[in-house]
């Protein structure tokens, strides 16, 4: 079966067409980084028409790229939850109108899910039962996944997530968006002790949630002049910058790191799958890495590329076909973000 997925669920819109062998025929990614920057973040509105724009020559791109044409599919799956509704609705149309015009059958995909899916496809191997983490722009959530599509929640974040942190981090830095891969690069350059910064709900082994709002804040109260919050990125030094990242990124980095092996104690599983944006993170790697290695556990991480929001992930709709999970034509998008 060769099945094309699309993926609009925030700023990047995305095709593929992959197969129900988990072969990856093409994959083609319009990110809209440069439109958001001077915003220093995602404006919405700005990122639905630019889906419009850009979903029929990315769907086309992926179908040259595979040397197929509309007629040779046999499926078309888009991600419908979780992300921004005018964006998601982009693909659900585009998808929809494929559907119709080529009696295709629909898969509704999960967006969080198929982050952890890119951890099947990458590796090849079978990695459920797992536990599931997704640290992206929107989310920081762990799951014990008993297959790719049953999730049960174990903890999320309370406020921000990790990867909304760091773009937020990144703009009071005077760093561009998105901020993780900026203060990934300033951060090579700093001292993560130059800063004392909180790792808030670190020891409360009583739950497997995150908070990253304070520890935002207390990267503000670092820079905000004396008796106000008022902060000037251009007052400070590069070795200011480069030390704020990389304090910053190892307090992100201990919570997430803290509470994945909490989640494996916890369960009792042996593999853990990441995804998700703040993935491709290189510290957030090393340290995870390191972790899975002093547990025993399996630990499963895609490249860069299936890190970050990409439709060859939608090869999770392959698990739904084989379970029948068709979508019906009228299916609606499912906005929002998920707080467990
Ligand atoms: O998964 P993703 O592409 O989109 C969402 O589903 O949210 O994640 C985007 C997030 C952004 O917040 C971005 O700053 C962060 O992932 N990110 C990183 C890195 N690369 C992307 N965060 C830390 N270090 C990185 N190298
Ligand atoms: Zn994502």
């Amino acid at each position: 079966m060769k099945i094309l997925t699309l993926e609009t669920t925030c700023d990047e819109t995305a095709a593929a067409v992959v197969t129900d062998k988990l072969e990856v025929l093409s994959a083609v990614v319009a990110s809209q980084d440069e439109l958001h920057q001077r915003f220093g973040g995602v404006v919405p509105e700005i990122a639905s028409r630019a889906h419009v724009e850009r979903i029929l020559p990315v769907i086309d791109e992926a179908l040259r790229k595979a040397n197929l044409k509309l007629a040779d599919l046999d499926a078309v799956a888009v991600a419908t939850t979780p992300g921004l509704a005018g964006s998601l609705l982009v693909g659900l149309t585009a998808a929809k109108a494929l559907c119709v015009a080529h009696r295709l059958p629909l898969v509704a995909i999960d967006h969080l899910q198929g982050h952890i899916y890119a951890c099947r496809i990458a590796s090849g191997e079978e990695v459920f039962p797992c536990v599931g983490m997704i640290v992206s722009g929107g989310h920081s959530s762990l799951y014990r996944c008993q297959t790719a599509v049953d999730f049960e929640p174990l903890g999320g974040t309370i406020d921000d997530a990790a990867g909304e942190a760091f773009d937020k981090v990144a703009s009071m830095l005077g760093l561009p968006y998105p901020g993780g891969p900026a203060i990934q690069a300033a951060a090579a350059a700093g001292s993560p002790q130059a800063y004392p910064l909180p790792r808030p709900l670190l020891n409360d082994t009583s739950r497997l949630d995150f908070s990253f709002s304070g520890l935002k804040t207390a990267v503000r109260y670092q820079i905000a002049r004396p008796g106000t919050g008022e902060i000037d990125p251009s007052a400070l030094s590069q070795q200011q910058i480069s030390d704020l990242a990389a304090s910053f990124q190892e307090a992100v980095v201990d919570c997430l790191v803290g509470k994945a092996e909490l989640a494996l104690q916890q369960t009792g599983l042996e593999r853990l799958c990441v995804g998700g944006g703040v993935a491709a993170n290189a510290r957030f790697r090393e340290r995870i890495d390191e972790m899975a290695k002093r547990c025993g556990v399996r630990l499963y991480i895609p490249p860069l590329a299936l890190c970050t929001d990409n439709a060859v992930m939608g090869a999770i709709a392959v698990e739904r076909l084989k379970r029948g999970l068709i979508a019906p034509l009228d299916i609606d998008v499912t906005p929002g973000l998920v707080r467990n």
